[in-house]
């Protein structure tokens, strides 16, 4: 049927119109909640999955010999027309998967129907979100790695830049940047390890699950879960098409993630307060009226992200919480948490990482900071400890001497009060001096994992060979995906 003839048909007629009664007929066409129940604008973020979750449902229906292989044809080509004009020109419509539908009828009659075989819209909207969410899970991925690349550059040129390090925000003992910023890289990491596992349960498919209950035809899933690119079939039918634990593990992922850019945008604020390290002008902002002010504001949004996602997760859950089974309409709000999640993180690692990539590090006010607040007291009373005082003796000492000046006089008359007799008796007064040096205080520090210059770098190396690995990982995955998407399109070119 050609589109004229479909609108000979006073169905059609009342489609185009807009009312999208073709599917409906006159039953649930309308009323006051009409734009209540709508999710059709905020079911553009799924429009071209939704085409090619169609795309991949018609050619396994024809290849089943479910449907006819022209109808296949002519629904193939009237996808392809609608994907050009576009979301914004679909009829009206329940949601995007009703609106689609109702094009393809518009276009070359009820045969277009015939599209719907064999599944529902609860199957099919789990598959679009499935699709779509594994295209952003990934721009999430990447921006993860982006990040640490960014930090394992910053490390790698600063791994002898000694700064000062803080616990209850008071300086606690000297460290380097490298150490710190390879401190944020291995959170990152295991941001990026947890992504992945969850982009692993994005990409299973529930087509095929139908309502909920499977259906009578003999549908081939494994097909249509291969045409799509996805990695597995979900097999219970039920969990198929109703369940979405994978949307929470997801913004779970997602907001863990805002959680460790909220401290490092923090630290980086922070640092830049004390002229530690100056932000480019491309990531600060100024006053509208002190003209001085040279404000850190990317950073500050940056932190605030990690509200938003929480906030996601939370929406979601409640929404998701005691939800029986199976499909819910309540499920259709439940998406856009994520969509709004993966968005805002995403641009927020983007815009942490240029931050840090353009930031300007002034070694000179690290090095002078690196020492204040007697930051070397625990080196100091190691080197005590070292030399035979109880570890708890040498404390007390080092404690009395950072009340009194925290220097080489202080400890000696620190020594003569505790120990009752000159600190030369215990320890080289040189090693003292050296244990009171931020740099050397550093140096000595290099057991596994420390800020010595040496155990720095047998960090950056593990933290670079594991950037490797995901990167790999997700190259292999988008690739995956566009060669499915080539496939199907070569597969769809058999028909139109
Ligand atoms: N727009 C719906 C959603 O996002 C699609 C599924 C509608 N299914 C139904 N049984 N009403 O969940």
């Amino acid at each position: 049927m050609t589109e004229e003839s479909a609108t000979d048909d006073g169905t059609a007629d009342a489609a185009a119109e807009g009312d999208g009664s073709v599917i409906r007929r006159d039953r649930f066409s309308g009323g006051p909640a009409r734009s209540f129940l709508s999710s059709l604008e905020a079911d553009e973020r799924i429009f071209e999955a939704d085409l090619e979750v169609d795309r991949a449902h018609v050619v396994m229906l024809a290849e089943r010999g479910i449907i006819e292989a022209d109808v296949a044809g002519e629904i193939l080509t009237a996808l392809d027309a609608i994907e050009v004009d576009g979301h914004a020109s679909l009829p009206d419509g329940e949601d995007v998967h009703e609106a689609i539908e109702t094009a393809v009828i518009q276009r070359i009659g009820e045969e277009g129907g015939k599209m719907h075989t064999a599944r529902s819209r609860n199957d099919e909207v789990a598959a679009c979100i499935r699709y779509r969410l594994r295209e952003d899970a990934l721009s999430a991925l990447e921006a993860t790695c982006s990040l640490r690349e960014v930090l394992c550059e910053v490390a790698d040129e600063h791994a002898e830049t000694v700064m000062p390090g803080y616990t209850h925000l008071q300086p606690a003992q000297p460290i380097t940047v490298a150490h710190w910023a390879l401190s944020y890289e291995q959170t990152v990491r295991r941001d990026t390890a947890r992504l992945l596992e969850a982009y692993g349960r994005i990409n299973a498919s529930p087509l095929g699950g139908a309502a909920f209950a499977g259906t009578t035809f003999e549908i081939d899933r494994e097909r249509t879960a291969d045409l799509l690119g996805f990695d597995s079939v979900l097999e219970n039918s039920m969990d198929a098409s109703s369940s979405r634990d994978f949307l929470l593990e997801t913004a779970s992922a997602l907001s863990i993630l805002a959680t460790t850019l909220s401290g490092l945008a923090e630290d980086v604020i922070l640092f830049a307060n004390r002229g530690f390290v100056s932000l480019s002008d491309d990531y600060s902002s100024t006053s509208s009226i002190m003209p001085q002010k040279k404000n850190p504001d990317t950073l500050e949004l940056v932190r605030a992200v990690a509200g938003d996602a929480a906030a996601g997760v939370q929406g979601l859950q409640t929404t998701l919480k005691g939800l029986p089974r199976a499909y819910n309409r309540d499920l259709q709000r439940a998406t856009p948490h994520v969509w709004e999640a993966v968005d805002a993180v995403t641009e927020a690692t983007e815009v942490a990482a240029g931050a840090v990539a353009t930031a300007d590090w002034n070694e000179d006010a690290l090095a002078g900071a690196a020492g204040e607040g007697f930051s070397t007291a625990t080196g100091v009373a190691d080197l005590l400890a070292e030399n035979g005082l109880p570890f708890r003796t040498a404390h007390e000492v080092v404690a009395i001497a950072a009340e009194d000046g925290a220097d080489y006089d202080a400890l000696e008359s620190a020594a003569r009060e505790v120990l009752g007799e000159p600190l030369e008796v215990f320890v080289n007064p040189d090693a003292v001096e050296a244990a009171l040096d931020p740099a050397e205080s550093v140096a000595s520090r290099d057991s596994q994992g420390g800020p010595a210059p040496l155990a720095v770098r047998t960090q950056l190396e593990s933290a670079r060979s594991s950037l490797e690995t995901d990167q790999e990982k997700l190259m292999d995955a988008s690739e995956s995906l566009s060669s499915a998407h080539d496939a199907l399109r070569e597969e769809v070119n058999e028909y139109v």
